[in-house]
């Protein structure tokens, strides 16, 4: 732009000279040239004033739009053209051009979920993954819900039209439970090798519910499942204290307090110490030092009993926790809408 004040014209010059080798380009807002023509306004006759003014005004939104016009050149991503037709065969310059992977990155939540599965891998468990759609046997009838029974009225979630061969609906699961038939199903040939079965299982639960900052409609669950000769209640909080120091790197306290599952029977909710305050009372633990965390209990005989296995003789533990909640408590987050709301601010600040 060309400006007639000489003054304005010069300043104008030195200044986008120098915006080009600015590493931050909004510095040059702050450059003392612009403030001396503000400090020359104030002392110019009143008939130069207007004159001057519009154009340093102008010479002012210049720089304000450079600067942006930078600012948005590193925010855009190279462009994709979805509909660009993929030939395999032709050689990797003639690709179209996908995102670099240097620009993509780990959802916070699959890398927590690694985090702690490497945890439990180190303690002896192995990780099934969950079912995105289940059964009503899997979701309730396995797991010692009787038909009707208002306990089924807590895990409300979402279903298909289609039915099972028993004519009922399928269900999104609301708890990543549904797995416990399966994997003692699978694994109860170690109980006769005399090998416990002790296994974790992550995966993704839905659940009809009023959304806030502490609650979604979509999340992740981890269950754990261990079962043995004499195991009792003092090992399942033995294990679940082994991880939680392990996961935050310092001692945690757990602490227990008495619930209902129909699965469980003695049934718990878990709580852990707040690793941010140290039970000193914080805003995240609302000043009780004690975050709640999940359910636990000794798996009920009916359900060890349903997957063929003797309760007289085995007894074992399982527990399930909501792993958003976990990673909240770990950095500090807010809301828990974040984690499916795809907001790359969000996201870049774990990449
Ligand atoms: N499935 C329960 C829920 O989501 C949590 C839970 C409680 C899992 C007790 C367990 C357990 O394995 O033993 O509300």
């Amino acid at each position: 732009m060309s400006y007639q004040n000489s003054r304005i014209a010069e300043t104008a010059k030195i200044l986008t000279e120098r915006l080009s080798g600015l590493e931050n380009k909004a510095e040059i807002l702050r450059s003392i040239e612009l403030k001396a023509l503000f400090d020359e306004l104030k002392y110019l006759p009143a008939d130069k004033k207007a004159e001057f003014g519009q154009e340093m005004n102008e010479l002012r939104q210049e720089l304000i739009a450079a600067v942006k016009a930078d600012q948005d050149k590193d925010d855009a991503l190279p462009p994709i053209d979805v509909t660009a037709p993929f030939d395999s065969n032709v050689s990797q310059d003639q690709h179209p051009q996908l995102l670099s992977s240097e620009v993509g990155s780990k959802h916070p939540l699959m890398t927590e979920i690694e985090t702690v599965l490497d945890i439990f891998y180190r303690m002896g468990f192995t990780a099934v993954e969950s079912r995105e759609i289940d059964d009503d046997f899997h979701m309730f009838g396995a797991l010692n819900f009787p038909e009707d029974h208002p306990a089924r009225d807590d895990y409300d979630t979402f279903m298909t039209t289609q039915t099972d061969k028993n004519g009922k609906q399928f269900i999104a699961p609301a708890h990543t439970s549904t797995m416990q038939y399966r994997v003692l199903q699978k694994y109860k040939k170690n109980l006769e090798e005399c090998r416990p079965i002790a296994a974790v299982i992550p995966g993704r639960v839905f659940r009809n519910e009023d959304l806030d900052a502490r609650h979604e409609h979509t999340f992740y669950q981890l269950e754990g499942i261990y079962v043995a000769k004499g195991v009792h209640a003092g090992n399942l909080i033995a294990t679940l204290k082994t991880w939680l120091n392990s996961y935050f790197g310092k001692e945690i306290k757990i602490m227990t307090q008495p619930f209902y599952f129909p699965f469980t029977e003695p049934s718990f909710e878990f709580a852990a110490s707040c690793a941010f305050c140290d039970q000193k009372g914080c805003n995240i633990c609302s000043q009780t030092g004690w975050i709640e965390l999940g359910g636990c209990g000794m798996i009920h005989p009916n359900v060890l009993r349903e997957a063929g296995i003797d309760p007289e003789t085995y007894t074992g533990f399982a527990w399930g926790f909501g792993i958003e909640r976990l990673v909240m408590l770990k950095y500090n987050i807010e809301d828990i809408r974040h984690f499916e709301s795809g907001k790359l601010d969000f996201l870049r600040q774990f990449s």
